[in-house]
């Protein structure tokens, strides 16, 4: 935990604490967002770090909501608190024939400010001070700090790193009377893991006994390669009373300056998720609603297009560390577009290897650590940026490499 809060040492930043609550107090910015920042300062960077993926908002999702703009006055209005109905039922339907969950639009489907958002009311909804959160980990690092500001307590239990699935065994031994919840990615961000149907059956099986929620980020939902399927928490009647889904449409349609995504859960536990939207952000904004209806309603020729390039991509980045085999080790993505690269220099901390090959070779990659301390000794690798910058960063790094930087 402490090398994540490194990252903030690292940029040169110190953050006023007199007066600041506890609660605030104990979250960071993650260093996903970090070390771009620390980029800028050093210049030149090219970036295998944030998840942000190349590609444009398709044309028919920006003239959509231009003529949206242009001829409806209510264009620039909040809309209902929950979202636009026209969208809610659009994905009640998109659920429906695609997931085969029925989603009650009016009251089981909320839009919020991105998945963020939804997973940040997720946590706040169910998880009270001293509460205990599974993390299996490697995590998403927001996941911390959502559990951390809810005054809960996250609690990492380690992916198995021959192939980042989840270890059934480990997660039912900490399961004890103070864990409230378990929040679950899939496909997974940082590995690329798509996790196994039998051990996410297991995991359903351990919340219903011990009455846990699930908070299942699906944000990755669409991208899964090689023909695979992703199978999901989220539709299963046995666990309606205790799952909260978060879904997005910023990977899935290009769209992750837009900030729309949606939440899926009873409607008791809605109601109550609702409750901190209002407070915290009313509705999400109008116009991306609006995008996001376009998304759905329109071809999702461009959903292929973007699954298709990105599993290009990763081919292109695994092959690229193939090469550096005597410097890294790796498992292949299944889904997402993200892989942990473990280095195989002995005495380093991630912070500190991704510091210097930011600074030495001008490559910004994630440090493992923010991602819980099972991401030690990694650094997280995204290929969501194009081929040409994949192939100027791996050539960096080899350079680098070359040279030895860790030779004592
Ligand atoms: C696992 C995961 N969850 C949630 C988010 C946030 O998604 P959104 O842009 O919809 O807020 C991201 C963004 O990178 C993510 O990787």
């Amino acid at each position: 935990m402490e090398l994540i809060r490194s990252a903030l040492v690292a940029s040169g930043k110190t953050y006023r604490t007199e007066g600041i609550s506890r609660r605030v107090r104990q979250i960071t910015i993650s260093a996903i967002k970090e070390m771009p920042l620390i980029a800028s300062r050093v210049g030149g960077c090219v970036s295998l770090g944030q998840g942000i993926p190349s590609f444009p908002t398709p044309s028919h999702i920006v003239d959509a909501v231009c003529r949206f703009l242009k001829n409806n006055p209510d264009s620039g209005k909040y809309t209902l608190g929950p979202g636009m109905p026209e969208l809610r039922s659009a994905i009640s339907r998109y659920l429906h024939e695609q997931r085969g969950i029925v989603a009650d639009p009016d009251g089981e489907i909320g839009i919020t400010v991105g998945a963020m958002e939804a997973l940040s009311a997720a946590v706040l909804t169910v998880v009270d001070r001293g509460d205990e959160v599974i993390l299996p980990s490697p995590n998403y690092a927001s996941h911390i700090e959502q559990v951390l500001l809810a005054e809960g307590v996250p609690v990492f239990v380690p992916l198995r790193e021959e192939d980042w699935q989840l270890d059934i065994d480990a997660i039912r031994a900490a399961v004890n009377s103070r864990t409230k919840a378990i929040v679950l990615c899939n496909p997974h961000n940082p590995t690329g893991a798509s996790f196994a149907e039998r051990d996410l059956r297991e995991l359903a099986r351990i919340a219903a006994e011990h009455d846990l929620f699930v908070i299942s980020d699906e944000t990755y939902d669409f991208l899964v390669y090689d023909h695979g399927k992703c199978f999901s928490l989220s539709g299963m009647p046995e666990l309606k009373e205790r799952m909260i889904a978060t879904f997005s449409f910023s990977k899935k349609y290009a769209m992750t300056g837009w900030r729309v995504g949606y939440v899926f859960a009873s409607e008791g536990i809605l109601d109550q998720m609702m409750k901190i939207h209002d407070a915290t952000a009313i509705c999400a904004p109008t116009l991306s609603q609006y995008a996001a209806l376009a998304a759905l309603d329109g071809t999702q020729d461009c959903v292929d297009d973007i699954r298709s390039a990105l599993a290009s991509r990763r081919d292109l980045a695994c092959s690229r560390l193939d090469a550096l085999a005597d410097f890294f080790g790796y498992v292949k993505p299944r889904g997402a577009y993200y892989l942990m690269a473990r280095y195989r220099v002995r005495g380093v901390d991630s912070m500190t290897f991704a510091l210097r090959l930011l600074r030495e070779a001008r490559v910004i990659t994630i440090p493992g650590a923010a991602f819980g301390p099972a991401g030690e000794n990694h650094v997280r690798i995204s290929f969501g940026g194009t081929e040409e910058e994949i192939n100027e960063a791996f050539d960096r790094m080899e350079r680098w490499l070359a040279n030895n930087p860790f030779r004592t």
